[in-house]
């Protein structure tokens, strides 16, 4: 290229760049760029979508308690991490605190988003004291409520109906940790006492799937969904028929998922309710069967 030539490009390079509206970035402007882009890490748990559909909205990766229970190190260092699970008895999850014990995480923001359907209580004070107890300090922790999935008290039919203004309130949430609110939602314990939530997290901590759960004769069609679905694997295929034992999170999640309704939970009986409406099953709109198997297979 001679001088003229080289001038020329010169110009049509500078042209262009004026035409764009901003100026050319050298390669360590842009990796001082994306060093200084925030880092936001999101683990979420769920069994009928909520909790997915919301950590969804907070980062396009978030990242699924059960899967990351799988790996070792568990070390994880980021501006901002949050959490979104399900309320379960006013309390998190089993398998939520497993991460939170065993997990190192670092970051200078930390929150958490509770998805809940009825009344939170006191989950907010609960976790925040539980995480203190585990050596985590979260700057933020909202309950949010949206569509109840505890099958023994709720119609899934009737629930889908209500509007709980999940939307306004999410976005809310959304906003308060983009500002990096510093807030955790106080008690409102309302006709509960101490006693009356030990006692629903000792009934539901304790559970096993033998003894809530019930397949209906001839509705099986041993697809397996249900131990696809299932975060501690519980369900096996034996002597030709889906089996199931041992560990069980109380999640519902094999309920809700199964597309033959096949299993539901053991009719009433003595201190035990049994489920409103067995043929109304849930999942959020937005969530599919795959985004479930995806999150919680072993
Ligand atoms: C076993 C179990 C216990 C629950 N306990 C409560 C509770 O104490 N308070 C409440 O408001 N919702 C409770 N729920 C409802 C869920 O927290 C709520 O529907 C949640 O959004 C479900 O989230 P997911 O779709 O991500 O699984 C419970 C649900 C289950 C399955």
């Amino acid at each position: 290229m001679n001088r003229r030539e080289a001038i020329k490009t010169m110009g049509l390079t500078l042209a262009a760049v004026v035409t764009a509206g901003f100026a050319p970035k050298t390669y360590a402007a842009i990796l001082k760029d994306r060093a200084k882009k925030k880092k936001r890490i999101v683990f979420y748990f769920t069994a009928t979508g909520n909790s997915l559909f919301v950590a969804r909205q907070l980062t396009d990766t978030p990242l699924s308690i059960p899967q990351e229970l799988k790996k070792s190190g568990l070390t994880y260092e980021a501006d901002e991490i949050g959490f979104v699970f399900p309320d379960y008895a006013a309390s998190a999850p089993m398998i939520v605190r497993e991460f939170l014990e065993k997990a190192q995480l670092k970051a200078s923001y930390m929150f958490s988003v509770i998805t809940f359907g009825n009344a939170s209580v006191n989950v907010a004070k609960w976790w925040d004291d539980y995480a203190k107890e585990h050596g985590v300090s979260f700057h933020y922790i909202k309950p949010l409520l949206m569509v109840d999935n505890y099958l023994p008290v709720f119609d899934m039919n009737e629930q889908k109906k209500m509007d709980k203004h999940t939307d306004e309130n999410l976005a809310a949430i959304i906003s308060d940790i983009a500002a990096k609110k510093s807030y955790v939602e106080p008690s409102d314990m309302g006709f509960f006492n101490e006693e009356m939530l030990r006692g629903m997290q000792d009934q539901h901590f304790s559970m096993t799937a033998d003894r809530l759960l019930e397949l209906k004769e001839g509705r099986c069609i041993q697809c397996m969904t249900c131990e696809k679905v299932c975060p501690h694997k519980n369900f096996s295929f034996a002597d030709e028929a889906v089996a199931f034992q041992g560990k069980c999170e109380y999640c519902l999640a094999c309920v809700h998922n199964c597309p033959q309704k096949a299993l539901t939970l053991r009719p009433a009986r003595e201190g035990w309710p049994g489920e409103r409406n067995p043929e109304a099953r849930y999942r959020h709109p937005h969530v599919t069967l795959t985004d479930i198997v995806n999150s919680n297979r072993q």
